[in-house]
C-alpha cells in the first residue's frame, strides 16, 4: 500500500454554500471531482496529521463510493484516525454528537439534506468543525480558495475498507473505527429526556407514527423509539435508508410527507406523527388533523422546556432565523429571557450556543435544535414532543391550541417559487431593494409599513456582520413579508416568500392560514412583480 499523488486541475464552482457543496450526482461522478474537494478540505485545514475525524452520510446514492474515497484520501493525507458510521451511515446530528463526545477535530458528512437522491438526484459533502457544527465562512472560504488552485491530490492505493462490520482496524497506517451510528446519539438522548415517562405513555397505549422517508432518520428512530422506548414494531415506517430514498422526496413537510398527513387525518390516527429529512436534521410534527408549523413547534418546545430533564433549569435564551415566525419571541418575553434573530442557516446559531446565550433554536424550514449538539436535530425534536405529551397528558392539538390561546397565534406560510431564471430572480431582489426606503409609511395589504430593509446581522459574540440576508417588510401590526433567494437549490434560483400575521383573538385562531394571510400574499406578489419578472403566477411549493 502506498500514497499516490494524482495530478488534477480545478473545477469551477466548487464553492460550498451554507450547507456544504451540493450538486447533481452526475457532477460528483466526474473524475477527480469529489477528490479535488476533499483534498481542498484537507489542504485548508492545514496539518491534519495526528487528527481524528468523523465520517458518514445519509446513505444516498454515491455515499458508499464517496466514503471509500475519503478514507483512502484521509490515510494518504496523514489523518491519524477516522470514526466512520457502519455502512457509511451517520445522520448530521449523529455526526455532530460523535464529534463532540469524542472531542474530534471535525467530521465530513455526505448529504444533500432534503434534496432527492438516486442516480439522478443530488449529492453533497460538508465539513463540520470541532464544536460539532458546520464550518464557519472563513473555513468554507479557505476550502473554496484551495479548490481554485488545486494541482494534485493524495490517495492511498489500498483496497476498499470493510465498513459493514463494527470493528477497529487500519487502512494504510490510519486507524479506522467503524462505529454504531446510533449508540452515542441514543445515549445523549437518554440524558436529555424522561425516557421512563415516555415509556409509560407508550405502554398506556399512546401511539406514534414516525415516517423516516427511507432516509437516515430510520435507524435512529427504530433504535430509540421501538428499541429503547418500547413503541410497537411498525411505529417507524420507511425506516431503512435507501439510496434513492425509495423515491421519496425526503423533506418533512405537508407537501412531501403526504402519506403521514393522511394517517394523521384518519379515524384511527395515532397520537402524534413525525417525519425527518434525508440526513435527519429536519423534523415535522403532526397532530390529529393538525400540522404543527416549525415556528410554533420551536415556541411550544421553549414554553414547555422544563418538563425535559436536560432543560429543567430553564433556557438561557431562544434563537430563531429571521424568516421564522415571531412566536418564539413572545415566549422568550414571557419567560424573561433574550430572543435572538439570526440570518437563515444553522451556522449562525453556533456562536450563540457556544457562548451560552441561547439554549434552543429553530428555523421555519422544519429545523429545531438546542445546545446539546451544533446541528438541528430531527429525532431530538420528536423526543421533545413525546416528553411534552407524556408529561402533560395532553394531545398535540390541545397543546397547540392552548399555546395560541395563551400567547396569540402567528399565522405563517412560506411560498417557494422554485427553478426560476437566475437573472430574473436577481433582478427581482435588486428591484425590491431599490424601493425599500420609499415603502416606509405607505399602505400595503391594508396595513402600514413600519420598516422595510435588507436584514443585516451583527453577531453578538464575534462581532461579524452579515449583510443582505433577506428583504423584510414589517408592518405596524407586527405582520411581515420577507423575500430571499435560496442558497441550497441546485437548479436555477428559488425565491422564498415568507408571510406572517399575528392574531390575539382566540375566536379567529381556527382560520386556515392561507385565508388569514390572503391580503399579505396578494401584496407580496404585486410588490415584487413576481408574475411579471419570473413568469410564475403561483408558487411551486406552499408550506
Ligand atoms: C434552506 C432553509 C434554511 C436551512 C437550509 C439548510 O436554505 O431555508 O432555513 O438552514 O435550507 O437546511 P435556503 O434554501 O432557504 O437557503
Ligand atoms: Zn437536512
Amino acid at each position: 500500500m502506498s500514497t499516490q499523488t494524482i495530478q488534477t486541475q480545478p473545477f469551477t464552482g466548487q464553492k460550498p454554500g451554507t450547507s456544504g457543496l451540493r450538486k447533481k450526482v452526475g457532477v460528483f461522478q466526474q473524475r477527480h471531482y469529489l477528490e479535488n474537494f476533499v483534498q481542498a478540505i484537507f489542504d485548508a485545514l492545514g496539518d491534519v496529521k495526528g487528527k481524528t475525524l468523523a465520517l458518514g452520510g445519509d446513505g444516498r446514492y454515491h455515499n458508499r463510493v464517496a466514503v471509500q474515497t475519503i478514507l483512502k484520501m484521509a490515510a494518504a493525507n496523514g489523518v491519524a484516525k477516522v470514526m466512520v458510521g457502519k455502512d457509511g451511515i451517520l445522520s448530521t446530528p449523529g455526526t455532530s454528537c460523535v464529534i463532540r463526545k469524542h472531542k474530534l477535530s471535525g467530521g465530513i458528512i455526505l448529504s444533500a439534506s432534503h434534496n432527492p437522491g438516486g442516480p439522478d438526484g443530488d449529492f453533497g459533502i460538508k465539513y463540520n468543525i470541532d464544536n460539532g457544527g458546520p464550518a464557519p465562512e472563513k473555513v468554507t472560504d479557505a476550502i473554496f480558495a484551495k479548490t481554485e488552485t488545486i494541482t494534485r491530490y493524495l490517495i492511498s492505493d489500498a483496497l476498499d475498507y470493510d465498513i459493514d462490520t463494527i470493528a477497529s482496524g487500519t487502512l494504510d497506517g490510519m486507524t479506522v473505527e467503524v462505529i454504531d451510528p446510533v449508540a452515542d446519539y441514543a445515549e445523549l438522548m437518554q440524558q436529555l429526556f424522561d425516557f421512563n415517562a415516555i415509556k409509560t405513555w407508550l405502554a398506556n397505549g399512546h401511539r406514534i407514527r414516525y415516517d423516516a422517508l427511507s432516509a437516515v432518520g430510520g435507524p435512529y428512530a427504530i433504535e430509540i423509539l421501538e428499541g429503547l422506548l418500547g413503541a410497537p414494531k411498525g411505529s417507524v415506517v420507511n425506516g431503512i435508508p435507501l439510496e434513492d430514498f425509495g423515491g421519496h422526496h425526503p423533506d418533512p413537510n405537508p407537501v412531501y410527507a403526504t402519506d403521514l398527513i393522511e394517517h394523521l387525518d384518519a379515524a384511527d390516527a395515532p397520537d402524534i406523527g413525525a417525519a425527518s429529512d434525508g440526513d435527519a436534521d429536519r423534523n415535522m410534527i403532526v397532530g390529529r388533523k393538525l400540522v404543527v408549523t416549525p415556528s410554533d413547534s420551536l415556541a411550544i418546545i421553549a414554553a414547555h422546556a422544563t418538563v425535559a430533564p436536560g432543560y429543567k433549569s430553564g433556557l438561557a435564551g431562544i434563537a430563531r432565523s429571521m424568516p421564522t415566525s415571531q412566536a418564539a419571541d413572545v415566549v422568550a418575553k414571557a419567560l424573561g429571557i433574550p430572543a435572538y434573530e439570526t440570518p437563515t442557516g444553522w451556522k449562525f446559531f453556533g456562536n450563540l450556543l457556544d457562548a451560552g446565550k441561547a439554549t434552543v433554536c429553530g428555523e421555519e424550514s422544519y429545523g429545531t435544535g438546542s445546545n446539546h449538539i451544533r446541528e438541528k436535530d430531527g429525532v431530538w425534536a420528536v423526543l421533545f414532543w413525546l416528553n411534552i405529551l407524556a408529561a402533560t397528558g395532553k394531545g398535540v392539538a390541545e397543546i397547540v391550541e392552548e399555546h395560541w390561546a395563551k400567547y396569540g397565534r402567528h399565522f405563517y406560510s412560506r411560498h417557494d417559487f422554485e427553478g426560476i431564471d437566475t437573472d430574473a430572480a436577481n433582478t427581482l431582489m435588486s428591484d425590491l431593494r431599490g424601493k425599500l426606503t420609499t415603502l416606509v409609511g405607505t399602505q400595503l395589504a391594508n396595513r402600514t409599513v413600519q420598516l422595510a430593509d435588507d436584514f443585516a446581522y451583527l453577531d453578538p459574540v464575534d462581532g461579524s456582520l452579515s449583510q443582505k440576508q433577506g428583504v423584510r417588510i414589517i408592518f405596524a401590526d407586527g405582520s411581515r413579508i420577507i423575500y430571499r433567494l435560496s442558497g441550497t437549490g441546485t437548479e436555477g434560483a428559488t425565491l422564498r416568500v415568507y408571510l406572517e400575521s399575528y392574531e390575539a383573538d382566540v375566536t379567529r385562531h381556527a382560520t386556515p392560514p392561507q385565508e388569514a394571510l390572503a391580503d399579505l400574499i396578494t401584496a407580496s406578489r404585486e410588490l415584487a412583480r413576481i408574475a411579471e419578472l419570473t413568469g410564475r403566477k403561483e408558487p411551486t411549493v406552499v408550506t
